[in-house]
């Protein structure tokens, strides 16, 4: 069960604080009432009670982790204070719907691509190291700017990538972004060469308003650019994971987060497996964007593991680290 409000936020163009902590407010009641009555289960019968502690919007985190251990206090269950990255970690090994989960390896690559983070994380148990890191931007985030310079609704990441489709990257290549002999990540050259080149387009008398009542939403030049920032941001994170492959072999690589549901980089990594014979776990697009169900089931594997968390002392943070 998934409650979205990007209908609360779009007017905005981007997400509203305290907007995002008055829906999850009154929208809790509902879907906790409604994804109870979905598993046939009542309250009592929970095994355990999982809240995201962070990172995030601290009006947000402390709405979900207040409720959360409160619950798990008056019912007498364990709790979980789960980091959000957790649970994006273990998301490809969700299944679609009505059907339980895979068994997670004990150890895999990780790759997380969203708003906030683009990581790429070695995972051994409950050991997670950090392998790479965006120096500045996310991938998802510069797909929100980019989109939203060209004035489309919030958020914009999932319409950009739909109108990549329609655009040729080799008539307007940009540059994919080097780090050197780093493995990490950078978004923020790509987004500004992406703005300046919209803005050269302007300037050259290209018409860049958006009309989804075309036929074809953008002037053929703006969805060129934009196939051309789309192969640019994607293509970083392949020569990143060749690179990684080649300095050790890589056995299973799980990828999530919201911009993973990205279908160039889905198409592109589909194609490298299967030349290299990496197991690849791409997350269901079901739950590629933030869910509840990622959360309990990073709970479940912990509970499994023997670790549960205080809910008198666990404390929401707007910026907790992950990996080691
Ligand atoms: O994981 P998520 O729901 O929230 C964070 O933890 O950030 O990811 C949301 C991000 C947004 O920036 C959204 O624009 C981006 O994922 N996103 C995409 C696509 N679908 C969602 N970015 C690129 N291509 C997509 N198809
Ligand atoms: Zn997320």
């Amino acid at each position: 069960m998934v409650s979205s409000q990007l209908a609360a936020h779009r007017p905005y163009g981007g997400v509203v604080p305290e907007i995002a902590s008055r829906e999850h407010l009154s929208n809790w009641p509902l879907v906790s009432r409604q994804t109870l009555e979905k598993a046939g289960l009542t309250l009592q019968q929970v095994d355990a009670v999982a809240a995201t502690r962070g990172p995030g919007l601290m009006g947000s985190l402390l709405v979900g982790l207040s409720l959360g251990k409160s619950m798990a206090y008056a019912l007498g269950k364990p709790f979980h204070g789960v980091h959000h990255l957790e649970g994006h970690v273990f998301s490809p090994f969700l299944n679609s719907e009505d059907e339980s989960a895979r068994e997670a390896p004990e150890s895999f690559l990780a790759l997380v691509v969203s708003g906030g983070h683009t990581s790429l994380l070695s995972v051994a148990g409950a050991q997670v190291t950090s392998l790479a890191e965006t120096r500045d931007d996310a991938m998802g985030e510069v797909f929100d700017k980019v989109g939203k310079r060209l004035g489309l609704a919030y958020p914009q990441g999932p319409l950009v990538d739909e109108l990549a489709e329609l655009g040729d990257p080799t008539r307007h290549p940009l540059p994919v972004a080097s780090t050197k002999e780093s493995l990490d990540f950078s978004y923020s050259g790509l987004k500004t060469q992406t703005m300046v080149e919209i803005e050269a387009l302007e300037r050259a008398g290209v018409d860049v308003a958006y009309d989804p009542e075309r036929e074809l939403p953008f002037a053929s030049p703006v969805l060129d650019l934009l196939a051309g920032f789309r192969f640019a941001a994607v293509e970083q994170i392949l020569r990143r994971l060749r690179r990684l492959h080649r300095r050790q072999p890589i056995g299973l690589l799980a990828v999530s987060g919201g911009a993973a549901a990205n279908r160039l980089l889905r198409r592109k990594l589909s194609g490298w497996a299967q030349e290299t014979g990496i197991d690849l776990r791409l997350v269901p697009l079901s739950y590629a964007g933030d869910n509840a169900a990622m959360i309990a089931h990073a709970a479940l594997l912990r509970q499994r593991r023997g670790v549960t968390d205080d809910p008198m002392s666990t404390e929401a943070e707007s910026r907790i680290p992950f990996a080691g």
